[in-house]
Order: structure tokens, then sequence, then C-alpha cells
């Protein structure tokens, strides 16, 4: 998944236009973007979408991000949404790998009462946004065979920290979240899942949200959320690998196939090793990821 994009579950006119934005991904909220009286709205407009999306050819893949385990609403959100079979689920605020194991098993229960097989609908988890969930990164690895991938969110956290904002004025991360976001990349590839970078909020500025796609893609999240239709497109671009990427790929590939037996081998000037090697399989693999379905 390179895109995903955010679209409040409460709002008829954003999930009537969501389909046609392009994006792999939609994550449909339950979550902050929706008022406290507006949740049992916002469950059933999920739950409908879901019902009339899900058959369609081709469609983008459908998460539904639900709220905290903390919140005592996570029970309610579950209810009405695993019943429409969504692709995962997003758990907000998780700290760490024993969240996962607790919606696991919030989800087996479900599963199990709506004749789905156990583990149908995966876990995506946003790993960095309280204080303690910082401690505990480290601790997806083989907490769930649903777990999907990891990521990260800058906005709950800065609010948790005390802190007056999360950026400079260049429009960078400061220190704390260049952590959170260095701890989402690492639990990441411990965990063995990809790693999805959090949202731009500043969501009319295609150029600073250009650079942090390329960033984040240079640093290694393969994909990154989206709050608005218009970044869907940039982001698309910016994480899938350009013609000269895959052709040095081809090339790395090739060379080491036509060297059986050789660890490190010479190319246009450069050494390459295996780590060389993986890092082209890896884009070869990122250029193959089918379409979402
Ligand atoms: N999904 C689907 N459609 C969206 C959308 C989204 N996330 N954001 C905007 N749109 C639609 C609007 O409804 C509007 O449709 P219309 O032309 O048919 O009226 C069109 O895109 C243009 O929207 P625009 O006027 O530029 O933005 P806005 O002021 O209506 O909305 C936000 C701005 C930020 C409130 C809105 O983009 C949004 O709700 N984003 C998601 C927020 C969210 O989920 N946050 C939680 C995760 S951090
Ligand atoms: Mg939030």
């Amino acid at each position: 998944m390179r895109s995903l994009l955010f679209v409040p579950a409460d709002s008829p006119g954003k999930l009537a236009k969501a389909p046609g934005c392009g994006a792999d991904a939609l994550i449909l909220d339950l979550e902050d973007s929706v008022a406290p009286e507006r949740k049992e709205a916002a469950r059933a407009g999920a739950a409908a979408f879901l019902a009339q999306t899900l058959p369609v050819p081709g469609r983008p893949r459908l998460i539904v991000r639900v709220n905290g385990l903390a919140t005592g609403l996570i029970d309610a959100d579950l209810d009405a949404v695993v019943p429409a079979h969504p692709d995962a689920i997003m758990l907000p605020k998780a700290e760490g790998g024993a969240c996962v194991v607790h919606a696991d098993a919030k989800l087996c229960a479900r599963e199990a009462l709506n004749g789905l097989a156990e583990g149908a609908i995966r876990i995506v988890a946003i790993a960095t946004e309280t204080a303690p969930a910082l401690f505990v990164a480290g601790t997806y690895r083989g907490a769930s065979a649903r777990l999907a991938a990891l990521t990260w969110g800058a906005e709950d956290l800065s609010t948790e920290l005390g802190a007056e904002t999360n950026r400079d004025a260049q429009g960078r991360f400061l220190d704390p979240y260049r952590l959170a976001r260095t701890l989402c990349i690492a639990a990441a590839a411990a965990a063995d899942v990809p790693a999805l970078d959090t949202v731009y909020v500043d969501f009319r500025n295609d150029a600073g949200l250009r650079r942090e796609c390329e960033e984040a893609r240079r640093d290694g999240f393969t994909g990154k959320m989206a709050i608005h239709p218009a970044q869907v497109a940039t982001i698309n671009t910016a994480f899938t690998p350009s013609d000269d990427e895959l052709a040095w790929s081809r090339r790395v590939v090739e060379t080491f196939e036509r060297n059986p037996g050789l660890g490190t081998v010479g190319l246009d000037g450069k050494m390459l090793d295996m780590p060389h090697l993986k890092q082209a399989q890896r884009i070869l693999a990122l250029a193959h990821r089918g379409a979402p379905g």
C-alpha cells in the first residue's frame, strides 16, 4: 500500500468521493476525526460503505480505524464493522505487542460469531501516539500473524508530551517526533512488516508533502497516509519505483545471477554485495505489489 486515505466515516460526502481518489487503501475513521456524539453515525456509515464497496472489482483496501483499547468504545466499533468484513482494522494509541494481542482476541471472538475465518481481518497499529508506546515499540515482533503494518503519529504524541508544536519553521519534525518516526521504522523492520509514514496535515502544500514522501521512502517507509484526496497522487508517485531504479535493480539481480557463488561483484565501477542485492530485490518487489483488492 503506497497511499492510505483517511475518510471520516460520519461524512456521506467524503465517503462517496473516496473510492475515486486513487488511494491504494481507505481508512474509514471512527476515531479522532469523529466527534463523540457522531460515533454511532460513523459506525453505521462505515458498515454501509463496506457492504457497498467490498464487491467492487479493483476496489481499494478497506481499513477501519477503531477507537483505542482504553476508550471503552472499541467493542461497539468492532460489533458494528466486523460483520461487514473489512480487510483490516487500524488500532490507534497502541502500546506494543500486548495491545495487538488484546485486539487480536477481540477480533477472534467476533470472526467466530460472524462465520469469518480466524485471522481474516488484519491489524495496522499506530505505534507512537502515547509516551509509554515509545518504550515498547520493540515488542510487536511475533505478537500476532494479523499484524499487517506499523505506522506512527505525531499529533496525539505532541499533545501528550505537552509540546507547543511538532514541526520547526521549515515544516520538519522536531526531535521527539523524529525519534518516534525512527522507532516506527525499526519496530516495523523488527516485526517484519511494512512501515507506513504518518499524515502531512498541511494539505495545500504539495512541495512540502513531496519532500516528506521522498525522505520517508529514503528512510525505509513503503507508503504514507493521506488526509485529503489531493495528496494521493503525490504519495503514489513518490512510493512507486522510477524506471531508473527498476533498471538498476534488474541489472544488480542479473549481475549476481551471472556470477553464482560470488558474494561481491562490480557494477559501473562500484562494489555490490548482499545488502545491495536485497535492496534491488526489495525495489522490484515494490514495483510488483499488485493492485489492491
Ligand atoms: N476523503 C474523501 N473526500 C474528501 C476528503 C477525504 N479525506 N477530504 C476532502 N474531501 C472532499 C471534500 O468533501 C470536497 O468534496 P466536494 O468537492 O465534493 O465538496 C473535496 O474533497 C475538496 O475538499 P476541500 O474543500 O479541499 O477540503 P475540506 O475543507 O472540505 O476538508 C479536511 C478538509 C481536512 C477537513 C478534510 O480533508 C478531512 O476531513 N480529512 C480527513 C481528516 C481525518 O480523517 N483525520 C483523521 C486522521 S489524522
Ligand atoms: Mg489521533
